[in-house]
């Protein structure tokens, strides 16, 4: 891999052939996958990447300036953002894996740029839109944190991304994801959850996929139940579901053994 990119990328591990790229769950950055590192075998080069507004990452408007599309939220400036980084790297081809938000970002490239997806794995997330109340939900937390210029109408998901079982015997995994989630900005929190608001249906995109697909839910998903999990597992056409016991959201570091396990498995699927 060479030359510099659009949005913050980390070089987790540099390695040889088809590199893993790994993208974010809001309200969150590229931290969030470090624990699976050191638990992936094999010498393929690890990335992760900040999504816009978030991490170390430009903002959702720069993006759309440098891309020189409409200045618009959206889950497709994601996805071109995130295959202009990759292009800019060098890479032609990945295995992307997107948590949640980064999910949403997955299918997007599945419908748009499906040629550099050797392939994909969809982390506790899904491929429906919101519900009317959801979107309006997400339309009133993005001017609540303008307008309080604060992140602090998101914190509540510091629990909520957990799962019962870590909410209750891991507290520090509380602390931690807070830590995250104080740390973005609130212009970018707002971006993405326009952005997200304004996401639609991807199950079509799903199923005209057809490289290897990994799917992986924790068992206490309140926010992608496993049944999201379970319809994508159905609609894909060469899909493999993990379901990881104990764990909610966030899966890669509540239990992150069965994640890497899932995304080596995805990794030995790839042809090349
Ligand atoms: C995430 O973890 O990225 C969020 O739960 C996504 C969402 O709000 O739909």
């Amino acid at each position: 891999m060479t030359g510099d990119g659009l949005l913050a990328h980390h070089r987790l591990r540099e390695g040889e052939g088809t590199p893993l790229v790994l993208l974010h769950g809001f309200p969150l950055d590229s931290r969030m996958w470090h624990d699976i590192v050191p638990l992936l075998p094999g010498s393929f080069p690890v990335l992760a990447l900040d999504l816009p507004g978030m991490g170390a990452s430009p903002s959702g408007h720069d993006v759309a300036l440098r891309l020189q599309v409409p200045d618009v939220p959206s889950v497709e400036l994601q996805a071109d953002a995130v295959a202009d980084t990759l292009a800019e790297l060098g890479v032609d081809r990945a295995v992307v894996a997107g948590l949640s938000m980064g999910g949403y970002t997955v299918l997007a490239l599945l419908e748009r740029h499906a040629w550099l997806l050797a392939g994909a794995a969809l982390v506790d997330t899904k491929a429906g839109a919101d519900t009317e109340e959801a979107r309006a939900n997400r339309l009133r937390i993005a001017d609540e944190v303008e307008r309080s210029g604060t992140v602090d109408e998101v914190l509540g998901m510091r629990r909520a991304v957990l799962g019962e079982t870590s909410r209750e015997q891991r507290p520090g995994l509380v602390d931690r994801v807070d830590g995250w989630i104080r740390d973005q900005g609130p212009a970018g929190v707002a971006w993405c959850q326009r952005a997200m608001a304004s996401r639609p249906d991807r199950y079509d995109a799903l199923r005209a996929y057809d490289g290897p697909v990994a799917i992986v839910v924790g068992d206490e998903d309140e926010l992608s139940p496993v049944a999201d999990a379970e319809a994508m597992r159905d609609a894909a056409r060469d899909a493999e579901l993990t379901v990881v016991r104990r764990a909610g959201h966030m899966t890669p570091i509540e239990n992150p053994e069965p994640v890497a396990a899932a995304l080596v498995a995805l990794v030995g699927r790839v042809s090349v």
